[in-house]
């Protein structure tokens, strides 16, 4: 196995990036960063500063403000934190996850996020995201690339959203999913594709234990 790798997690919403992302990093020791929270994060900044305004984003007005935006992600508990502020719950609201994708597919936010998380990695780590094997880390040493069907995605959030205690239904969060889906894999700037080089897993069967025994073994044996 390489020496301090960077492992990137690529996938759909909802398939147990995270979740595994985390486990992987616990099992080899090395920091987990969730690339997300950081589009979240700038979203909730946009949504709170009026920069959202009946679904559409007034991306003039947001641009400049980039510059005002300090991301302190702390990998040890996952949290993130925006000009001092503890974001991680607040950046799981459905609210958040309605708005994110558009954002996401704004380029300069792309590209205010890609320096954001390339500064993190240069030591080894595990990132999850959308576009971390393609475009934030093309020579990641491991890539995988996690799929699993809608049905199956949106039961999982669903049931981590009610834990949480956040008020929405299933069928919300399905239509969320596949909206989400649409408009990542869709969009002109770094959209959501498999990289050429990494590894397809399917969740849809498979616990979050199942998928981290064999992604270890995959590192393991490279
Ligand atoms: O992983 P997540 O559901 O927290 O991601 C939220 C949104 O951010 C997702 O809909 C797409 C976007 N995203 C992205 O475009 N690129 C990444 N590397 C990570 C997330």
């Amino acid at each position: 196995m390489v020496q301090n790798p960077i492992i990137a997690i690529d996938g759909f919403a909802s398939t147990g990036k995270s979740t595994v992302a985390r486990a992987l990093s616990q099992h080899f020791r090395l920091p987990f960063i969730d690339s997300g929270a950081f589009y979240r994060g700038i979203t909730l900044f946009a949504i709170e500063n009026g920069f959202v305004k009946n679904n559409k984003v007034d991306q003039g007005g947001l641009e400049p403000k980039l510059t005002e935006l300090d991301f302190k992600y702390d990998s040890s508990s996952s949290h993130l934190h925006l000009n001092g502020q503890n974001i991680s719950e607040k950046i799981r609201q459905p609210e958040i996850a309605k708005h994110v994708s558009s954002i996401s597919s704004i380029d300069f936010v792309r590209d205010f996020v890609l320096k954001e998380l390339r500064a993190l990695g240069t030591d080894g780590l595990v990132m999850d995201g959308r576009d971390i094997g393609t475009v934030v880390f093309p020579h990641a040493d491991y890539k995988f690339f996690f799929i699993a069907k809608p049905e199956v995605r949106a039961q999982r959030r669903y049931q981590e959203l009610k834990e949480k205690g956040v008020v929405t239904s299933y069928q919300e969060v399905l239509n969320n999913l596949i909206h989400r889906d649409k408009t990542d894999s869709g969009r002109e700037v770094a959209p959501l594709v498999k990289a050429e080089d990494a590894i397809e897993i399917d969740t849809s069967e498979l616990n979050a234990q199942e998928v981290l025994s064999s992604a270890v073994q995959i590192i393991e044996s490279k």
